[in-house]
């Protein structure tokens, strides 16, 4: 099993993910709000890569079982119904509904890790689900950071590294690019006090500027939502436990 870390989406094209299992993180928030959108049960999330895009599949849509989320700018869209903070996925609002989900570089990065044979989203909030799955798979790995307008950032670096050490908690003869081991390195040095770190990182500042700092406490909890959310399809849904055993045969 080979564990490779993307540092930034623009680093490859699409078809690089061809036949590929994939990880796709976006700490802040992208990921996290998947998560939270899952947990509360929201029937599915449909990542798309523009605004418009965005806006043409929701017309299709019927009886208000369609939501528009997500963010320019860290801020809700005009004529969209969520923004994206994890505090605003409550089942009240998403239960049973479909997530339309544009984000400046998350939905960007899943959408582009379409090739894979398998996506898997995670953020730290399912961090040792994921790594129990894949550790199940024994397939390669690659795990994208999905960063910040196609550059490199740490939060989604340290998340990747955090995931490859429990991996390796588990199988430590796992092979490790250098990106990897960059990641790990990253992560051993600032992954002590998530929370901190999200801080203190670029996007983290933002995001507290703008007045979200409450979502780096979602954002920084490890392990509270012990889900697979799986892309298939175009489309974002949990693995059931039908899949798991027939992906792990
Ligand atoms: C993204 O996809 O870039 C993020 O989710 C941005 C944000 O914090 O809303």
């Amino acid at each position: 099993m080979k564990v490779n870390v993307i540092l930034s989406p623009n680093n490859v094209d699409d078809l690089y993910f061809t036949g590929k299992t994939t990880v796709v993180i976006d700490v802040l928030r992208a990921t996290s709000v998947i998560l939270k959108a899952l947990d509360s049960k929201a029937k599915e999330v449909i990542p798309v890569g523009s605004i418009d895009f965005a806006m043409k599949i929701s017309v299709n849509s019927h009886g208000g079982q369609t939501l528009l989320c997500g963010e320019r700018n860290t801020q809700m869209i005009e004529g969209f119904d969520l923004g994206n903070s994890p505090s605003e996925y409550t089942e009240e609002r998403v239960g049973g509904k479909s997530i339309i989900l544009f984000t400046t570089n998350g939905s960007k990065a899943i959408v582009k890790a379409k090739y894979s044979d398998k996506v898997f989203i995670a953020s730290f909030n399912n961090l040792s689900t994921i790594a129990d799955h894949l550790i199940k798979l024994n397939n390669d790995v690659e795990i994208i950071s999905s960063g910040a307008s196609g550059i490199f950032c740490l939060e989604d670096t340290i998340c990747a590294g955090a995931l490859v050490k429990l991996i390796m908690e588990k199988k430590p003869d796992i092979k490790l690019t250098d990106a990897t081991n960059a990641s790990l390195t990253l992560n051993e040095k600032y992954g002590k006090d998530i929370k901190l770190m999200l801080e203190n990182c670029e996007h983290g500042k933002i995001l507290k500027t703008n007045d979200f700092e409450s979502d780096l406490d979602f954002c920084s909890t490890v392990d509270n939502i012990p889900l697979i959310p799986y892309f298939t399809g175009g489309e974002i849904k949990l693995l059931n436990n039908e899949i798991i055993d027939s992906q792990s045969n």
